[in-house]
């Protein structure tokens, strides 16, 4: 089936500025890049989308246990997993214009006609720079009235410009030559000092992960629980990165949650048989929460591509408004980094395994996930407008589990105090078990409407047969169908739907 193009980032923004899902942060003072704030109604759905995988990995399985670690760790912790030396972007800053860009989201090309040499062209990283750094070039082409037919424009990223040219292409900025600085390395852990004493002594940062804490916890988790190999470690938390350019609204920000799971697998175990049970596993758990499957795909990195820990990865990958992008890695770590943290800490890690009567580290499957990237994942596949006689009906067509609102209730209409008295009490009972809002302005249609905008599920109203027979319009957002239901077949379907 083709994929459709989708909502786009505009319209996904649209709906969270109108709604209150997502603002920026510090939004008077004009925002700060890469942070953002979860409004009333984007917090439970972010609630919504924890809970979801905490079920899934911790409560629902017998061999996962959780645990929640401080932001501030030692920083030993940082040298030892290869942070401090290696958890850096290639950076390149334009003099002039003071821009800073990921050398490797900055590509360039060289331009000729019939093999001679006009100059450079520069574009960013996105799906349309092709097209833009072929216009640039046809630019270039009239700028310097050269006749004769382009050769073909090949962007290649400024990484691997030659020493050379980085005085040749032209800055994005200024789009004139001479300002750009050869690459360099930039760390992107945030730093802070613990302590009275600012110094290097007091040195401290803040996670740019959430895995560490499990790593640096296996012997007290092991020691404190009945665990047998396998087994994992899971934590769901904010992580830190100085992203160079953050973009893409929530995509790639400075101050994020993930979700993670370390999963630790005998020395000799079938490691692949393991990876690939995670990748299935959590690809199935994407689509299960409502993720549209055309727009999932997996993405399985060449050797060079992989992180320095990595000996496999594969990413799950959405089909976003601005691209292909990933949502989700799945790496097998080896037994990197509790060699690492043994071998900096002097601490023996080892397991013993009483069945082959051997100690050894174990070697782990990581599934980690940005809860941010869900989100806007979950958002992109929800957003759906429709034409319904004729106005534009537009709905969150959200699985019930990550719904914000679960149900409304609703008084066909408020002058008439029997039927709000009723509707009240409906709501206050719903509202024990489930987040159900009560609704009593405008017309009936008008309501249903703000409801499906919200991805409300089911509508619930109140008339005058309540009164006298005890039943109730159940209005179904995605159908549009409504039914009549006693308050028990209410409670029934509501639970089924809900447990
Ligand atoms: N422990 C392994 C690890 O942190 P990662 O691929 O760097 O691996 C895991 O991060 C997930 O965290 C990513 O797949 C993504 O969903 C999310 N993530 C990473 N950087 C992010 C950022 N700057 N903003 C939002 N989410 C991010």
């Amino acid at each position: 089936m083709a994929l459709d193009n989708g909502p786009t980032m505009d319209q996904i923004l649209g709906w969270c500025k109108r709604r209150g899902a997502i603002f920026p942060s510090s939004d008077i003072y004009n925002g700060i890049a890469g942070f953002f704030d979860y409004g009333p109604l984007g917090i439970e759905i972010k609630k919504n989308l924890k809970d979801a995988w905490w079920n899934s990995m911790v409560h629902q399985r017998g061999d996962i246990v959780g645990i929640d670690c401080s932001i501030i760790m030692h920083p030993a912790v940082w040298k030892a997993s290869g942070h401090v030396d290696g958890f850096s972007d290639p950076m390149v800053d334009c003099k002039v214009s003071k821009m800073r860009y990921r050398a490797d989201q900055l590509y360039f090309a060289k331009i000729t006609v019939a093999g001679e040499l006009l100059g450079y062209v520069s574009v960013l990283e996105d799906e349309n720079m092709q097209s833009e750094a072929e216009q640039q070039a046809d630019k270039l082409k009239r700028k310097q009235a050269k006749q004769g037919t382009l050769d073909p424009v090949v962007l290649k990223p400024y990484t691997e410009a030659m020493p050379g040219e980085y005085a040749l292409i032209p800055s994005p900025a200024t789009g004139q030559p001479g300002s750009l600085t050869a690459p360099r390395a930039f760390n992107l852990m945030f730093q802070t000092h613990v302590g009275a004493v600012v110094d290097d002594s007091s040195v401290a940062y803040l996670r740019p992960e959430t895995a560490q804490g499990m790593f640096v916890n296996f012997k007290n988790v092991l020691n404190t629980n009945r665990l047998k190999l396998p087994f994992g470690i899971a934590q769901m938390g904010r992580s830190f990165r100085n992203e160079i350019t953050p973009r893409n609204f929530t995509f790639r920000s400075r101050e994020f949650e993930q979700m993670e799971m370390e999963f630790f697998i005998q020395d000799n175990a079938d490691w692949q048989h393991w990876h690939q049970y995670w990748v299935q596993t959590r690809f199935d758990w994407l689509k299960s929460i409502g993720l549209d499957e055309k727009r999932l795909a997996l993405d399985v990195h060449r050797p060079e591509k992989l992180a320095h820990y990595s000996r496999a990865c594969t990413d799950i990958t959405f089909h976003y408004p601005f691209g292909v992008q990933e949502l989700e890695g799945i790496a097998a770590r080896g037994n990197f980094d509790l060699t690492q943290h043994q071998n900096a800490s002097g601490k023996n890690l080892e397991y013993f395994d009483e069945a082959e009567h051997r100690s050894y580290l174990p070697h782990v499957i990581e599934p980690a996930i940005g809860v941010d990237r869900l989100f806007l994942a979950v958002l992109c596949s929800a957003y759906h407008e429709e034409s319904v006689e004729n106005e534009t009906r537009i709905v969150m067509k959200f699985h019930p589990q990550i719904a914000p609102v679960k149900a409304a209730v609703f008084p066909l209409v408020k002058n008439r105090p029997e039927l709000v008295e009723h509707a009240k009490q409906l709501h206050q009972k719903l509202t024990r078990h489930w987040f159900v809002q009560y609704d009593e302005s405008g017309a009936i249609g008008r309501r249903y409407r703000r409801m499906d905008e919200i991805g409300t599920p089911y509508c619930i109203t109140v008339d005058f047969d309540s009164l006298e027979q005890g039943t109730y319009t159940l209005r179904d957002r995605d159908t549009m169908e409504q039914r009549r239901v006693s308050e028990s077949e209410l409670m029934t379907f509501l639970l089924e739907q809900y447990s």
